[in-house]
């Protein structure tokens, strides 16, 4: 799945979604995220990867305002989404979040139904007309999800009555189903199995034709399979970031090499 044509394309301005310059982060006094600059690419999938307490997830959350909603965090430098600053003052983060989807590590349903975790975003976004395109919306998210098939019969049912890997997927189609412009992935597929993952990998892979994804993972093959570019962090350093394949296979920072073989972690 790795498009290996991005090696031999230079970065072009317009192909830049995300641009993070100078970004810190504290949690009161501990310093999460050091002087991090990323870009991060349109219709392209992007692999945060670090051992445990680097500042992945905390980075990701960055993107679209996360860290908002935690009182001890501040965040300084700039995050521009095609341009625009998203910390200015004008920018709405219900808005914000809505072109800018997240899928959390632990799923966390909405107490509703199955139906209505999926047709929260649209609804109150104004994105459907009528309850027919709700409807449509609803099982196009949940087969991107690969969700549709278990839960057609019981679309009524408690989205929290679910089984762990399918309440994640619950959260993906409800992640998918605004049509977010990046979705950011916290280890999404921590809590699913096998085939679920695969069908995950799907998604993201289709996901690519139209929008930016960043995935945070544990797992090295998966994000060789899924992504077309990696970002190592270490400490709260963004250490190195590349084509994936590159970063895999060539790494040039001992940290990065140190990490990909296991050496630490
Ligand atoms: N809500 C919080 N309050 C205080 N400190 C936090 C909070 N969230 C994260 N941290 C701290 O920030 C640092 C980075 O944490 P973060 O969760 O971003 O790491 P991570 O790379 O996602 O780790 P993991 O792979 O275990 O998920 C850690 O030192 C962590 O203890
Ligand atoms: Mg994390």
């Amino acid at each position: 799945m790795n498009d290996m044509r991005l090696t031999e394309r230079t970065v072009n301005a317009n192909d830049i979604k995300i641009a993070a310059r100078k970004v810190q982060v504290f949690y009161g006094t501990t310093h999460a995220i050091k002087d991090v600059d990323v870009d991060i690419l349109d219709k392209t999938v992007t692999a945060f990867i670090g051992p445990s307490g680097c500042g992945k997830s905390t980075f990701l959350r960055c993107i679209n305002r996360m860290n908002d909603t935690i009182d001890i965090c501040r965040v300084e430098g700039d995050i521009l989404l095609d341009g625009e600053d998203i910390y200015n003052k004008k920018v709405d983060p219900v808005q914000l979040r809505a072109r800018v989807g997240m899928v959390f590590q632990k799923p966390n349903p909405f107490p509703k139904s199955i139906y209505d975790n999926v047709a929260y975003g649209p609804k109150i976004h104004g994105q459907v007309k009528n309850k027919a395109e709700l409807d449509e919306v609803v099982e196009a998210s949940l087969r991107k999800a690969a969700l549709w098939n278990e839960v057609k019969d019981r679309l009524d049912a408690p989205g929290t009555g679910l089984s762990g890997g399918q309440q994640q997927r619950l959260c993906i189609a409800r992640a998918v189903a605004t049509s977010p412009e990046v979705l950011l992935m916290d280890e999404p597929c921590s809590a699913l199995d096998p085939i679920a993952t695969a069908q995950v990998e799907e998604l993201i892979d289709e996901l690519r034709e139209n929008f930016s994804v960043v995935i945070v993972t544990h797992s090295m093959q998966q994000a060789a399979r899924v992504s077309q570019r990696t970002a190592f962090f270490h400490l709260g350093n963004l250490v190195e970031f590349g084509e994936t394949g590159q970063i895999f296979t060539n790494p040039r920072d001992p940290r990065t090499e140190s990490y990909i073989t296991g050496r630490i972690g």
